[in-house]
């Protein structure tokens, strides 16, 4: 079987992994700018004022994505360098390097899908609260419009935010993300619920303009699974399903926040501060909502904590994404079980997870359009004779592929495939030891590009549109 021609093979970036040039032609500092200046936060201090020069670079970059094959470019834009301190004033360059980026894809005939916010806020914003204020999701609505407004006629694909759970869980829970928050439930709750109103206010805005494109949001894909059949795990998988997923998803695609979730927030004081206006809207645009992408990377696998004391230790490294943490409220663990294939980085390898993941999604919310927004193999790759052999890359994008595959076969509908990364690029806490693109990027000889093995594979893969898989 062929993927459909109208499924799109694609590859993802983000703006603060990429671009660089963090002061250049008027833009303005971000929360992340500052965040990666603090000693210990990232891997060996490692931040994007340079990442790999996209900015200086794009034309050889889309030149690169368009000889793989590409046929959707997703990659997000930096608010700041639009909007330099959030409001106020427009910075044209601002706007003229996303219309190069756009009409660079566009010559290749290269979908352009564009990611409202992957993270980077400018700075003044995150200074007044950051999402735990209402005038970021103001300040954000007017970016968002501006952004309609001038790449609407040729952007038909919007991701207004890329996974509120990784920001809101380490910005405020785990405290490795800005704004560097530690175990704070009740201001994590409240700026997931601002970050829902703002998509809200955000979709009906976007479809009054009628540009006749999509809209949607990414979310973190991470199902949970019992790690055996017993009653309490069984009920610790289904609580961490609730907080994880339904949580997450409920808004978005049924308008209304879970009922289990609002009454354990009840029970601990946790509820946010939300009015029934703010609710209404949540309601009104979950039918407008076109799309949802999912980043897969790995399942959950989960067990109930017993006799839970507040005794754990947050640090940087156990915070990116690897099992062992206890969930906020002590009532489960995610753990590494010695019978799963795991990444250098301890991040579960199972394409099963995904397939069962998404049957699972299927009976919760029916027949939704989905988008695979992020999927992709972080490693340290080999370098044989001056050649990058990422060969787990490409078995790990096979074996996910192909789970697509079936996962299509099965009635989900899923129209289209972004790899992690196109190209190498800033971890946010691992710097650039951990590579996930198709084109190695040499910091050793001035940013050097280099097509890997995976590079030559995607493009056959997208040429006979995945008949081998
Ligand atoms: C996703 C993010 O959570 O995971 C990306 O959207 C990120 O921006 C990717 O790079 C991989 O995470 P990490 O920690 O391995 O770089």
């Amino acid at each position: 079987m062929k993927f459909a021609h109208d499924f799109l093979f694609g590859a993802a970036t983000a703006s603060y992994q990429i671009e660089g040039a963090w002061d250049q032609d008027g833009k303005g500092p971000t929360n992340w700018d500052e965040f990666t200046k603090i000693p210990g936060k990232t891997f060996e201090g490692t931040n994007g004022d340079v990442a790999i020069d996209h900015y200086n670079r794009y034309q050889e970059d889309i030149a690169l994505m368009a000889e793989m094959g590409l046929e959707s470019y997703r990659f997000s834009i930096s608010w700041a360098r639009i909007l330099p301190t959030g409001t106020g004033e427009i910075n044209q360059k601002g706007i003229d390097f996303y219309n190069n980026i756009i009409n660079e894809c566009l010559k290749y005939g290269i979908v352009p899908f564009v990611t409202l916010y992957h993270w980077d806020l400018p700075l003044p914003l995150e200074r007044k609260g950051a999402w735990l204020n209402r005038e970021t999701g103001e300040a954000y609505l007017n970016f968002a419009q501006i952004c309609f407004e001038a790449f609407g006629d040729r952007v038909k694909n919007f991701i207004t935010f890329n996974e509120t759970f990784v920001f809101c869980n380490l910005g405020y829970l785990a405290g490795a993300h800005p704004p560097g928050i530690q175990n704070d439930p009740k201001k994590y709750f409240q700026a997931i619920h601002n970050v829902f109103y703002t998509h809200a206010q955000t979709v009906i805005a976007y479809k009054k303009l009628n540009q006749f494109g999509e809209i949607g949001l990414s979310h973190v894909f991470s199902p949970a699974f019992s790690v055996d059949d017993s009653e309490e795990n069984h009920f610790a998988t289904e609580h961490a399903n609730q907080f994880n997923l339904n949580w997450f998803y409920d808004p978005i695609l049924l308008g209304k926040y879970p009922e289990y979730v609002v009454k354990q927030l009840t029970t601990e004081g946790n509820v946010p501060d939300w009015t029934e206006a703010e609710l209404a809207v949540i309601a009104e645009a979950a039918p407008l909502n076109d799309f949802m992408g999912l980043n897969y990377y790995q399942p959950m696998r989960v067990e109930k904590i017993q006799g839970y004391v507040k005794e754990h230790v947050i640090t940087r490294e156990n915070s990116t994404g690897s099992p062992g943490n206890p969930s906020y409220d002590g009532v489960y663990r995610t753990v590494k079980m010695a019978d799963k294939k795991y990444t250098k980085w301890d991040w579960e390898i199972s394409s099963q997870g995904f397939i069962d993941g998404l049957d699972n999604l299927k009976a919760l919310y029916g027949d939704i359009k989905l988008y695979i927004t992020e999927n992709g193999l972080g490693d340290e790759d080999s370098i044989i004779e001056g050649e990058v052999c990422d060969i787990p890359r490409i078995r790990y994008i096979e074996e996910h592929l192909s789970a697509v595959k079936t996962a299509i076969s099965r009635g989900i509908h899923i129209k289209g495939y972004y790899a992690w990364s196109a190209i190498d690029l800033l971890s946010w806490l691992n710097g650039y030891k951990k590579q996930y693109g198709f084109i190695y990027v040499d910091h050793k000889n001035n940013l050097k590009r280099e097509k890997k093995a995976s590079f030559h594979w995607y493009k056959s893969v997208i040429t006979n549109r995945g008949e081998d898989l």
